[in-house]
């Protein structure tokens, strides 16, 4: 059951009243035993000191009030034993009133912990200025850190995401806040809401995931782009489609720009996905052309950093659970194939950008520093620390073996390029893996098993 973050403090207002009230209950029905005790002890001694001393029974005793406490001088024995008595029992009772604090500490500590933490400070957006801007796809790996970015910018943000690949982890931090809606929803059905901006993300992205039913990773980039674009149509929504480099699919041109039509095998086991992109892509120029649709497309090149799934099956994610896991790490051919890989903060400064931009050409948005896969195992293993083999297994069919973007486009129309080092974008990442690792060995659940052949 989830409690709004106004509930769990009303539960912890009431929580604290009641264990107050129980002790004072407590206490006012058991009267301090202090009191009890000292006036047991009190009448013991006064009795004892009579008995011995009732020759000397015409000395007067004196009554003093002390505190609640009736107190005699008749007998200086008598009165320091019931004097230290006292300060026996005062301690007795301060002790047991510390362990009761500690305890109500601790169960007010528990009850916090309960309580939501508090969403991150939003920038404040008049209404003119404040957009509500639609991300399908947005509980995935890009589309959580757009997400991120849009609302602290002070937006209103609204997801659609059928989870596939997604997760509401991604995006667990927002839910709740005003601005915020997350809608469970599968792009290949039409979508009726009111917005501004469509940042279009949802399709599986990594081979494993695409290739795992591609009629649906092909009606998800069919019938969701029309839904999208049908969508921007009815409501004039700008909207910005996210494809991808392997539209290239193994270039016969390097480095690849975006006037590269591309070479294709439209029936190979990429065809899904690639042909899919292209026919997203041909969509959204047909819906600009034809119904005045503003379009941005960002042909996005390989992409990595915290929030990538588990099992998302390409290199980074690969080399990094592997050398986490003490395991050989495992390279398809040779090792020669180049990749060149962005961190996904500079891909969202890069999405972000389009969509501002007045550009309606495709861009491409990718890092052109580009290495050898062997490389990439070499760098991944020695940040990790570990002494992970690097070992070759058979090449995968239709591998490109070179992908690197052309970015003269994204620089002049956008004042764009990337910006994080590798070794930086690759620490952040081998952290969130690392916990990630953690937490699956602690539940059993969501264990990876790296995909050796
Ligand atoms: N990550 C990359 O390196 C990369 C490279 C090129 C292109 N892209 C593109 O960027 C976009 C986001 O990729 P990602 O890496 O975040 O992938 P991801 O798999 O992490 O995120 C995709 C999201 O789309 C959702 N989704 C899938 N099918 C859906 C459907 N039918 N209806 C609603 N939601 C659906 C998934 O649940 C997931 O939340 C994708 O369109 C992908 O093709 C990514």
């Amino acid at each position: 059951m989830v409690f709004s973050k106004r509930k769990m403090k009303h539960f912890l207002i009431i929580g604290v009243l009641l264990v107050f009230g129980i002790c004072f209950y407590k206490s006012w029905s058991n009267p301090p035993t202090i009191l009890t005790n000292f006036k047991e002890n009190y009448l013991d001694n006064k009795h004892s000191a009579n008995h011995q001393h009732h020759s000397a029974s015409n000395n007067e005793q004196q009554q003093a009030l002390v505190g609640n406490e009736f107190y005699t001088n008749s007998n200086d024995d008598a009165e320091n034993n019931n004097v230290n008595i006292l300060n026996n029992d005062f301690k007795n009772e301060l002790n047991q009133a510390y362990k009761r604090i500690d305890l109500l500490e601790s169960k007010i500590k528990e009850l916090e912990r309960r309580i939501p933490k508090k969403h991150p400070d939003v920038r404040f957006l008049n209404y003119k200025n404040r957009k509500r801007i639609l991300i399908t796809g947005g509980a995935g790996f890009v589309g959580s850190h757009l997400v991120d970015v849009l609302m602290m910018q002070g937006h209103e943000v609204v997801v659609a995401d059928n989870f596939f690949t997604g997760r509401k982890r991604n995006v667990e931090h927002w839910l709740g806040h005003e601005n915020f809606e997350l809608i469970h929803h599968d792009i290949v059905n039409p979508l009726f809401i009111e917005v501004d901006e469509i940042y279009h993300l949802a399709s599986p992205a990594s081979p494993p995931h695409y290739m795992y039913n591609r009629v649906k990773t092909i009606k998800t980039n069919t019938l969701g782009t029309i839904n999208v674009l049908g969508l921007a149509k009815r409501v004039g929504a700008k909207v910005l489609i996210a494809s991808t480099s392997e539209v290239y699919g193994d270039p016969t041109v390097h480095p690849q720009p975006e006037t590269y039509w591309g070479h294709v095998n439209p029936i190979g086991p990429r065809a899904c996905y690639d042909e899919g992109k292209r026919v997203s892509e041909t969509l959204s120029y047909a819906y600009a052309m034809q119904e005045n649709v503003n379009v941005r497309v960002a042909r996005i090149f390989n992409t990595y950093g915290p929030r990538m799934h588990m099992n998302d099956g390409r290199v980074v994610s690969n080399f990094i659970l592997q050398a986490l896991q003490n395991e050989s790490i495992t390279i398809y051919g040779n090792g020669k194939q180049t990749r060149s890989f962005q961190y996904v903060s500079d891909l969202i400064d890069g999405l972000i950008s389009l969509m501002a931009s007045n550009y309606t050409q495709p861009v491409n948005l990718g890092n052109p520093i580009e290495r050898t896969i062997y490389e990439f195992a070499e760098i991944i293993r020695d940040l990790v620390g570990g002494k992970s083999k690097i070992i070759q297994t058979p090449a995968v069919e239709d591998d490109p073996q070179k992908r690197k973007p052309d970015i003269t486009r994204a620089k002049k129309y956008l004042n764009w390029e990337p910006r994080v080092p590798l070794k930086i974008g690759l620490e952040k990442t081998i952290e969130y893996f690392r916990k990630e690792l953690a937490r699956s060995n602690h539940s059993q659940r969501n264990i990876f098993i790296p995909d050796v052949e």
